[in-house]
């Protein structure tokens, strides 16, 4: 338990000259204990700032330009660690100095707490993040919105699969024919993890938190579902021009490493009744091989129904290998933004993704075909194009599937629990970059 008493002081205008004229200046140090952080009225001869321990601290003056701290100049500093003992601030002119205290460093990360639960006395009480609870984010007839969603996978015009749907027929015939009435925690389901995807934060959030479920239906599978949700930034995570830094909110999860037992329990459910609402759900993607080949969905809220929207970052490769004017057109896009979708920085746009990827298992992987085009200068840009979207990171790393049914991961996402460990400690402390998309992790194994 972290304590908030005095680890801060600020002793301000000590011994140094004051603007003339001001009758209330004295030599004397004005002794201010911050705790929290704070306001404070800074006049142009500065202070001195005392720490009794490193802390993460935030700060910045009214006045651009104004502020100097151990001699180094910018209008705002942090978050950043501030080292134990004396540090001096100057300023220009008088100003109003805003200290935010962050509070203690985080003191490393432990994948199990803070990047991945798949902690069993969590995950197996279905009120914590239990399918009912998933599904009441979704509509508040739950029931009615799986039956509806599991059939849509059915009718949809660029993919007819029939296993969910059928399902179904083996949820009414144990359960009964109206899925209003199911107890969805009753079905064949299991939550395989909580993760924590503060690496998607993007200068205006702090990432998603997702919760992953599978199938475990003697029959039907293997079937995953995972639920994304928006992890805002909150006020603490905001500097003063607004773009969030998500370093409060990194050490929230850092800290978790700390906890065991019944402590981390609390925190976590905390977290979770936080986060697993309406207006937090972002998307629910499918992965499926009820029938080959496997096949990757997303799934948003849209008019009261799941509808499957084109792919995330997902090139449609079948379509856009195929000679024509679609192919025409993605091939000038490639070419005039190579050097950035070699670095995985770009979106791509809707009409070059598609709705639904498959892959089939027995097949090798079919490549994007980027003939015609001079890519010499960037030797992987096929494989970075790919390597963004579902089936490539499914399947170049991993068997289809990142997190189990029991509960344990592939080799991508070992990996990539690492990369994120310490993704987080650098957010924590201010000196994290904003990642590409796609992995990660420093050398991922590419498609072939
Ligand atoms: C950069 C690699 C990568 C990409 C691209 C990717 N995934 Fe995943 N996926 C993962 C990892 C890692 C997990 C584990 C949870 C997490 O990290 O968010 C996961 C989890 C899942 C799960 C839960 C089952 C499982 O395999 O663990 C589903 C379903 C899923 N992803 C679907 C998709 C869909 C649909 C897309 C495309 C829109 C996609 N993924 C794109 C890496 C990726």
């Amino acid at each position: 338990v972290r304590s908030h008493a005095a680890l801060l002081l600020l002793l301000v205008g000590c011994g140094a000259s004051v603007a003339p004229g001001d009758a209330g200046a004295s030599d004397a140090c004005a002794e201010l204990v911050i705790d929290a952080g704070g306001e404070y009225a800074l006049d142009a001869c500065g202070a001195v700032l005392v720490l009794d321990g490193d802390r993460v601290l935030e700060l910045w003056v009214d006045a651009p330009d104004a502020l100097e701290l151990d001699g180094v100049r910018a209008p705002y500093f942090g978050p950043s660690v501030v080292g134990a003992g004396e540090h001096t601030l100057a300023v220009d002119r008088a100003a109003t100095l805003h200290v935010r205290d962050h509070g203690e460093p985080a003191d490393g990360a432990r994948i199990e707490r803070s990047l991945t639960w798949t902690d069993a006395a969590l995950l197996d009480d279905p009120s914590h993040a239990g399918l009912e609870r998933l599904m009441r984010t979704v509509s508040d007839d739950p029931g009615a919105m799986l039956a509806a969603w599991f059939h849509r996978f059915a009718t949809t015009a660029h993919s007819e699969r029939s296993g969910p749907d059928q399902m179904l027929a083996s949820f009414e015939a144990e359960h009964g024919t109206d899925p209003s009435g199911w107890d969805l925690d009753a079905l064949p389901f299991r939550v395989t993890g909580v993760h924590n995807r503060i690496d998607l934060a993007d200068g205006a959030h702090c990432g998603e938190l997702r919760v992953s479920v599978a199938s475990i239906d003697p029959l039907y599978q293997p079937l995953h579902l995972i639920f994304l949700y928006r992890q805002p930034a909150t006020s603490e995570d905001l500097r003063p021009d607004g773009t969030a830094h998500c370093a409060s909110t990194a050490l929230r999860w850092a800290r978790l490493s700390e906890l065991d037992g019944d402590p981390f329990a609390r925190a976590a459910r905390e977290l979770l009744d936080e986060t697993l609402r309406r207006d937090r759900l972002l998307v629910i993607e499918s992965l499926d091989f009820l029938i080959s080949p496997w096949e990757w969905r997303q799934w948003f809220l849209e008019a009261g129904a799941l509808e499957n929207r084109p792919l995330f970052q997902t090139i449609d490769t079948p379509r856009l290998n195929a000679p024509g004017p679609e192919r025409d057109a993605f091939l000038a896009w490639v070419s005039a933004n190579a050097a950035a979708l070699d670095a995985r920085t770009l979106l791509v746009p809707d009409e070059f993704r598609s709705p639904s990827a498959r892959v089939n298992d027995v097949v090798p992987w079919i490549p994007l075909d980027l003939s015609g085009l001079e890519t010499s200068a960037f030797p992987a840009l096929r494989q970075n194009l790919e390597i963004v979207g579902c089936p490539a990171c499914h399947a170049s790393d991993a068997d289809f599937v990142q997190t189990r049914p029991d509960r344990t991961f592939s080799p991508f996402y070992t990996k990539e629990l690492d990369a994120r460990a310490e993704h987080l400690l650098a957010l924590t402390a201010g000196a994290a970059a904003r990642p590409p998309f796609g992995p990660l992790q420093a050398d991922p194994v590419l498609p072939p």
